[in-house]
């Protein structure tokens, strides 16, 4: 078939390629509209209404001005639609007459805050994927692409690392520790409840690039006769150092420069993602030399996606993974297939590892070094 003949369309093909490319460039609209309702607390608004809330009672809880009450309502439909939240139809109201009520999801109810009954919160999660410094960024991505030099997509649109950032900006290192804590709570769970032998018959353990500490903790609080050793940034364990105990300990430094304490099991936990194969084969490396010179029946843990593009994988899976996988190009880095893992490991001199377990897009994976 030539080149033109290849642009003739049927009505439907025009039509699907058109609502394509449409839907695209309309997609971040979800995301906008999730920001917002984060930003408005309407989580939190529903769960203290303690039934279906109306919108009126949103209206005039949400403090939202009669002028904007459609634009609210039309910002419901859509996170409806997406399953943020169901609506139902209720009477009643000012007017007495039937109107939406709104009740969580369990999407939504992963937003409420001081919920102690809740295991995890994604609310810092989902604002630091939006945040104007990450979003910005990828309006220089094709220009980026085609510079020849070195720096990252995110040192390029604003001048310093995100590490460098986040170290300067106190609110973002925050929200960035907050969705790394939340995320090691439901690994925690995960890993204690499915796979809990991984961590059996260890002595000690360093959670390296282990942020404040959630995942150490709920290691020690399940096996109390392991010691376990945090090392991250300084700004990141600043404010827990003082937390430290006989059996948890924060170190602050580099994992590049710092050395990493010996011990029967390294803990890498959504941080080799963080960086380019060089770096990764580095920190490997260190890691592996951490566990060699505590014996040699140690092991690396490493929880991470292994990127699947199999037809037979559950697309939704996939998407996430790849979604990921485009996001942490901003740090010049990525989500890996198996068969890039093999080539870290063996770039590392580790020639044996067994994936343990996965749980949504993760896995967890024994490296033995
Ligand atoms: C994506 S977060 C993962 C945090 C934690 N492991 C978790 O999953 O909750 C990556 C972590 O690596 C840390 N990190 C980045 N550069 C580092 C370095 N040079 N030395 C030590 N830690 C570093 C960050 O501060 C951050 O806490």
């Amino acid at each position: 078939m030539s080149s033109s003949d290849e642009l003739i369309m049927s009505s439907n093909e025009l039509v699907e390629a058109h609502s394509l490319l449409w839907h695209s460039g309309l997609d971040y609209m979800k995301s906008m509209s999730l920001k917002c309702a984060i930003e408005l607390d309407i989580a939190n608004v529903i769960h203290k209404h303690g039934q279906p809330i109306p919108f009126s009672k949103l209206v005039d809880s949400l403090k939202i001005p009669p002028s904007k009450a459609n634009f609210l309502y039309r910002i419901m439909r859509i996170l409806v639609h997406h399953g943020f939240f169901t609506a139902q139809k209720v009477n009643g109201g000012k007017t007495q007459e039937e109107e939406e009520a709104y009740s969580l999801t369990n999407a939504s109810r992963l937003l409420l805050t001081d919920e102690p009954a809740l295991i995890m919160n994604m609310k810092s999660l989902s604002l630091f994927f939006l945040l104007p410094a990450v979003v910005n960024s990828w309006q220089s991505w094709s220009t980026w692409l085609k510079n020849s030099d070195d720096m990252t997509l995110f040192e390029t649109a604003e001048g310093k690392t995100w590490w460098e950032y986040a170290s300067q900006e106190p609110g973002l290192n925050h929200l960035f520790n907050d969705a790394m804590a939340n995320d090691s709570k439901l690994t925690a769970k995960i890993i204690l409840e499915e796979c809990k032998e991984v961590l059996e018959g260890l002595k000690n353990l360093v959670d390296v690039g282990g942020g404040t500490g959630t995942m150490a903790k709920a290691i020690v609080n399940a096996f109390p006769h392991i010691k376990c050793t945090v090392l991250d940034l300084p700004h990141v364990v600043a404010n827990v150092q003082e937390t430290s105990t006989d059996n948890l300990n924060f170190i602050g430094g580099d994992m590049f420069s710092e050395q990493i304490p010996p011990a029967d099991a390294i803990l890498l936990k959504n941080v080799l993602h963080d960086w380019t194969d060089e770096a990764c084969v580095t920190i490997l490396k260190r890691c592996r030399e951490a566990v060699l010179s505590n014996g040699n029946k140690g092991k690396i843990i490493l929880i991470e996606i292994v990127v699947e593009t199999q037809k037979t994988t559950n697309k939704e899976t996939t998407e996430l993974q790849l979604l990921n996988d485009v996001f942490f190009m901003g740090l010049s880095a990525k989500e890996r297939t198996l068969l890039e893992w093999e080539k870290l490991f063996s770039a590392a001199g580790i020639s044996h590892y067994k994936i343990i377990h996965t749980f949504g897009i993760r896995s967890v994976i024994e490296v033995y070094p």
